[in-house]
């Protein structure tokens, strides 16, 4: 599969909305924790892969700001699995290039989780063969919310005017000032929602989704996905014959 790629077409940010853990443990009579820890070796499968085909970017939904509402026992053990693996993971970030930046309320999370966020953050911060994003009591409409407020903070200081907001001062207001636009958003689990992920970002974004639980998802079905990608035509409102142009201008 790896060598049917296009190496001229790879998403350069990938986002994934890994859902179906819980009932991937459901199916097999076991709490949904279950789920969640072995929705490990499909993340670590989905950073590989990403980076092997040369993406510089992969986000994944890991807790929600709604995540909050789920019952306390599941709560501390995502937030207690978040910090146990994101410690032993290090070694592999480390061998493999991964960059690890977080997004979202992240004041929100745990005292101990914000502390180890912070340590891998901290030693991974010169690794440069992809950036893996956890987006963390995330959610879309409160990152723009809160755009919105800095921006205003900075008219009101005077340190922006008015006229000068436009749509590259908001993108470098959001969480994901440092990341390009999502090109590629895979979700598992057979649903077909954005759930309130990244709507800025994947304003022009390809959606791929799969009936695949995530505990069952794997680098080949990343490459599906990636397939798929390269071969739908991607026009940002232009029309096919004007991109069949711009084309052969180039080549
Ligand atoms: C969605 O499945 C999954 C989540 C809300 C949590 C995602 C967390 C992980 C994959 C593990 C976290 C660890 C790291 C290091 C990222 P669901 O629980 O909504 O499943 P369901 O829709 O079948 O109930």
């Amino acid at each position: 599969m790896l060598n049917k790629l296009k190496n001229n077409k790879v998403p350069k940010h990938i986002a994934i909305i890994m859902d179906g853990n819980g009932r991937w443990a459901k199916k097999q009579g076991m709490a949904r924790i279950f789920g969640h820890r072995n929705a490990l070796t499909a993340v670590r499968e989905a950073v590989i892969g990403a980076s092997e085909i040369g993406t510089e970017a992969i986000t994944l939904y890991a807790f929600s700001t709604e995540n909050w509402s789920r019952p306390k026992i599941e709560v501390d053990a995502l937030m207690n699995l978040l910090t146990k693996s994101l410690k032993k993971e290090v070694p592999d970030f480390q061998k493999n290039g991964v960059k690890v930046n977080a997004i979202g309320r992240l004041n929100d999370l745990p005292k101990r989780a914000q502390q180890t966020l912070k340590e891998v953050i901290d030693v991974t911060k010169n690794n440069t063969k992809i950036i893996l994003t956890f987006s963390l009591s995330y959610g879309s409409r409160e990152e723009i919310t809160s755009c919105i407020k800095k921006i205003a903070e900075k008219v009101k200081n005077s340190t922006l005017s008015i006229n000068d907001i436009d749509e590259e001062i908001v993108q470098q207001n959001l969480y994901t000032y440092n990341l390009p636009d999502v090109d590629l958003m895979i979700r598992t689990s057979g649903e077909q929602r954005l759930s309130n992920y990244l709507l800025w970002q994947m304003a022009y974004a390809e959606l791929y989704f799969t009936d695949i639980l995530w505990p069952d998802f794997r680098r080949e079905d990343l490459y599906k996905a990636v397939e798929t990608y390269q071969n739908r035509e991607r026009r940002f409102g232009k029309t096919s014959e004007q991109l069949d142009g711009e084309h052969e201008q180039i080549t």
